[in-house]
């Protein structure tokens, strides 16, 4: 069943029952990374001159993005395979006419609003009801230090109007999260501000945009100092137009590494998958519980280490994850709690508060999702506890419908829960799923022969 990109966002749930499926075998491909597009239209968007970006990721999220940088100005189009992006220069973003409408999208919405604290236009960002839920004050905190001023509901949420200061005014922030989106806000309000602004990270978090800012030329500089990573950003440069190949996204094909380790008999090839360390914390841990998952053909692409993954169904064993490893997993812990769920033994996590800040609350939506298809998990304040089934099936469907929050992620992970389920999963809707894997449905039938 193929899921429409472009799906509105108030039209009906979409529910639908994933079955249990058979081994899953052959080479698949999943779609670019989101980060990285997100990151790549924006550049490519301030860069002048025009940007070519392949394997750009086309769900809505990264198209709330590519609409946004078009209301401002930029010129964004797809000719073949290519999408072409023409900029306009660092400072030159217009005032855009309308509301910027984000969907689903946290990393448009805090990423473009770093891009407009330091340039002269006021814009409002509207969100879905998931996005509208979800805070702001970590952003506005340090745009509002460089001077944008914010107008919206007191508990800094969406609707927010942003009204932005040029010259803005140079900060060294430290984060107290660690959150690779307020990192990019920060930096890339410090493209357009004169002189030097400093993020500090305790706790080092995606570098997607350190990597792609260097690679337009920004004048950036990073450096490790008593634990902390400094990065430092010399606005007011202009960037430089690229050709970017966006590999393939490690979040994405992170359902179908854990689909092939738990699903009998399976033999999986997922090719071209970024395996940028400060994404690749998920293949680590699941390998630590005896997952058979081998690099073929390590290699640079765009910038960013890449391989293709062979997976094979293997017996996993529960252990209990070190904290420190979830910002290099942040996004995948739902799916890691079905690979869990069919582990021998518990599985613990700690550590895990920024879950409950995600398109859903994380814990408590794959608690109660996971306890709906018969499996043993007990929520925590700051993580899960699973007890996993040792490889028997899931009891799966018993007239229920697992609530997925408009969340893709906890979609996507009931439906892997579906392939090891006796009477398969049901949840209560799909369309969230076109925010980062349109393809997702098909390239299940495909890789599990069908039985979807
Ligand atoms: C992202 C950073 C992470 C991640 C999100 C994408 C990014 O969010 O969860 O899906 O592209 O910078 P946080 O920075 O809030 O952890």
């Amino acid at each position: 069943m193929a899921l429409s990109k472009t799906a509105p966002v108030n039209n009906a749930p979409k529910p639908h029952r994933f079955m249990p499926s058979g081994p899953l075998a052959g080479r698949i491909r999943v779609p670019g990374d989101k980060s990285i597009s997100h990151r790549a239209i924006m550049l490519g968007a301030l860069a002048v001159g025009e940007t070519r970006v392949t394997g750009l990721l086309e769900g809505e999220d990264v198209m709330a993005t590519a609409g946004a940088m078009r209301a401002m100005g930029a010129s964004i189009a797809k000719i073949g395979e290519e999408w072409r992006v023409n900029g306009v220069g660092v400072g030159g973003l217009l005032q855009p006419r309308t509301a910027l409408e984000m969907g689903n999208s946290g990393t448009s919405t805090r990423l473009l609003m770093g891009l407009m604290a330091s340039h002269g236009v006021t814009a409002t960002f509207t969100g879905d009801a998931s996005l509208s839920r979800r805070p702001m004050a970590r952003v506005i905190e340090p745009l509002g230090q460089m001077g944008a001023q914010f107008h919206g509901p007191a508990g800094g949420t969406l609707p927010l109007t942003v009204e932005g200061l040029c010259p803005a005014v140079p900060i060294e922030y430290r984060l107290p999260v660690a959150s690779a989106q307020v990192k990019s806000a920060i930096l890339l309000a410090g493209l357009n501000t004169p002189g030097i602004t400093t993020v500090i990270e305790p706790v080092p978090t995606r570098d997607h945009s350190e990597r792609m800012l260097k690679g337009f030329g920004a004048d950036i500089e990073i450096e490790e100092a008593d634990g902390d990573r400094i990065i430092r950003i010399r606005g007011q440069a202009d960037l430089v137009p690229k050709s970017i190949e966006v590999p393939s996204d490690p979040s994405s094909a992170a359902f179908f590494v854990v689909a092939a380790l738990i699903v009998e008999g399976s033999d999986l090839v997922i090719e071209n998958v970024g395996l940028n360390p400060t994404r690749a914390g998920l293949f680590a841990v699941l390998r630590d519980m005896g997952g058979q998952i081998e690099e073929l053909d390590r290699r640079v692409v765009g910038g960013e280490p890449v391989a293709d993954l062979r997976v094979r169904h293997s017996h996993l064993s529960g252990i209990e994850i070190d904290p420190a490893l979830a910002p290099s997993m942040i996004d995948e812990f739902p799916v890691l709690f079905i690979a869990a769920a069919l582990a021998e033994g518990t599985t613990t996590t700690s550590g895990l508060e920024e879950l409950r800040v995600k398109e859903s609350d994380r814990l408590s939506a794959m608690a109660a999702a996971l306890s709906g298809v018969g499996a043993n998990v007990e929520e925590r304040e700051d993580g899960l506890a699973i007890t996993g089934t040792g490889g028997a099936l899931l009891r799966g469907y018993a007239g229920n419908q697992i609530k997925t929050h408009l969340d893709h992620r906890i979609a996507m992970s009931m439906a892997i829960a579906g392939l090891v389920s006796t009477k398969g999963v049901e949840v209560d809707d799909i369309r969230p799923i076109a925010t980062s894997f349109p393809a997702f449905a098909d390239l299940l039938k495909t890789a599990s022969g069908a039985a979807q």
